[in-house]
């Protein structure tokens, strides 16, 4: 009997040791958010339903199946045009205090342009945010994420100055049909991302192919769009609605073997702060260390001006400061060094930064090819945007883990557990200001180039049945029980 008790007593003793080396007895803040995010293209389907116009992205993928690897589109997808209740449950069933979603630019505006406004566009936007804050849910709106209008494209698209204009009547429709219920705005999407495979490369919609010069022009215009959108929003909307406007940047963390801190703040500057520099950091602009190098660069190739075009002093205020928090989205990082030849196309963006970016052996890598698990690297940047941007409030908007098609989805429970470990340690112990945390993905969906054969959701989509049931993951179900604790269950 005594036996039996004393072996009781010491497997409780062991299992609470395993628990507090795997879970956190720490909590988050009480005021801490926690949501789930998605993309209009990525999961509605419905791509010409009542009256939408077509987007960059339908072009891409109907005129160009062979560039999705497996010769797919956003034509039907998870279907949420017909089933959002059922992303709406999903969210619920976790207990996420937002859900963050995009809105496509075409749904409402078939042109782009004011030309004619979709009202079914905008009665659909209107039943989920409805849903939403029926349930208690935080609405946390992306007005773009990737798919374009095609008749903007027509136009040049980002690399036309004319975009501004064109998003800030985009924005004003939004803010005004949308703004009493929506108090989290985010304007744009990874600008970085969609500019440097869209127009720098082929990869992306519309896939332009002007390396070098697209995706410079590209995020110049983005920068100057997000601007007047946040800044139409404090003038005309903020005295009413009191919500925030931001925007969602990407970023992994840079790592030199040798500890080279120049070679690390370059590609750190040509990275994150190619965006964030005009507008967080106190001086605005472009990162000094980016204005020199393309112009330097520029000058040897025989140009007259540089591939980076330049901010007026009106400019340069105008972006400075217009982002009510640091949306971060942060996926893997990477080792860089400094490279001994000229790396990437001439020109380009990767040649202009200079340095080959690799990884190490011992990081597990997920379906995607570009995606290690490297926790720290969320801790190490978090460190690094305090540093730089004098603290801002940040909300990390995106961090997500790809697999194959499993329920068990044991790696996607490890990925968040070691990164949200990382962010609470930030929190209590770096003083960072995170606000909030928001998971890549709700519901398995099209991943751009790889089509459907890359799966990020916390819920898995019966795509062969016409219902496209949402099924929870094993990563739903730790999610909903952190969210429920507010610390990190172990595993
Ligand atoms: C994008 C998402 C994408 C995810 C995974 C982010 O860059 O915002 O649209 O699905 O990464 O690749």
């Amino acid at each position: 009997m005594f036996l039996s008790r004393l072996i009781y007593i010491f497997t409780i003793f062991i299992v609470e040791i395993v628990v507090a080396k795997n879970g956190s007895s720490q909590h988050f803040p009480e005021n801490f958010l926690f949501g789930v995010s998605s993309s209009a293209y990525q999961i509605e389907g419905g791509w010409d339903s009542d009256g939408k116009g077509p987007s960059i992205w339908d072009e891409f993928t109907h005129l160009h199946p062979e560039k999705i690897v497996d010769r797919q589109n956003g034509d039907v997808g998870a279907n949420s045009y017909e089933y959002y209740l059922d992303d709406v449950e999903a969210v619920k069933s976790l207990n996420m205090n937002f859900y963050r979603f995009s809105i496509s630019w075409t749904r409402i505006l078939p042109t782009g342009d004011l030309t004619q406004v979709n009202e079914k566009g905008i009665e659909y936007y209107n039943k989920i945010i409805n849903k939403l804050i029926e349930y208690k849910i935080e609405p946390m709106v992306t007005m773009y994420h990737f798919d374009l209008p095609a008749h903007l494209q027509l136009l040049g698209g980002f690399a036309n100055s004319a975009i501004v204009q064109y998003f800030e009547e985009y924005a004003n429709l939004l803010f005004n049909r949308f703004g009493d219920r929506v108090k989290y705005w985010i304007t744009i999407n990874e600008a970085a991302e969609f500019c440097v495979k869209g127009y720098g490369g082929k990869i992306h919609a519309p896939g332009i192919n002007a390396h070098g010069k697209g995706e410079y022009l590209c995020v110049h215009n983005a920068l100057k769009s997000h601007a007047v959108a946040y800044h139409l929003y404090k003038r005309e909307y903020y005295n009413q609605y009191k919500g925030q406007v931001g925007i969602a940047l990407d970023s992994s963390f840079f790592y030199s073997d040798s500890n080279d801190t120049v070679v690390v703040n370059r590609e750190m500057q040509f990275t994150l702060g190619w965006i964030a520099h005009p507008i967080f950091s106190s001086d605005g602009d472009y990162p000094a260390v980016m204005i020199d190098r393309i112009a330097n660069h520029s000058k040897a190739e025989g140009r007259l001006v540089s591939r980076l075009p330049t901010f007026s002093n009106h400019w340069k205020r105008t972006i400075q400061g217009t982002s009510d928090f640091f949306g971060l989205n942060y996926y893997t990082s990477r080792y860089i060094r400094e490279s001994l030849e000229p790396i990437g196309e001439n020109p380009s963006v990767a040649r202009d930064r200079g340095n080959e970016r690799f990884t190490k052996p011992e990081w597990i890598k997920g379906a995607s090819d570009w995606l290690y698990s490297v926790p720290k690297g969320l801790g190490d940047l978090l460190r690094w945007i305090k540093a730089e941007y004098n603290n801002p409030e940040v909300i990390i908007t995106e961090n997500g883990w790809s697999d194959d098609d499993r329920l068990e989805d044991d790696s996607r429970v490890t990925y968040f557990h070691d990164h949200l470990e990382q962010v609470l340690d930030v929190i209590l112990n770096n003083g960072c200001n995170v606000k909030a945390f928001s998971v890549w993905s709700l519901v398995d969906n099209f991943e751009w180039s790889q089509g459907y054969t890359e799966k990020f959701g916390m819920f898995f989509v019966n795509m062969s049945s016409p219902r496209k049931e949402r099924i929870p993951k094993k990563s739903a179900y730790f999610m909903e029980e952190l969210i429920k604790k507010r610390s990190i269950p172990g595993i």
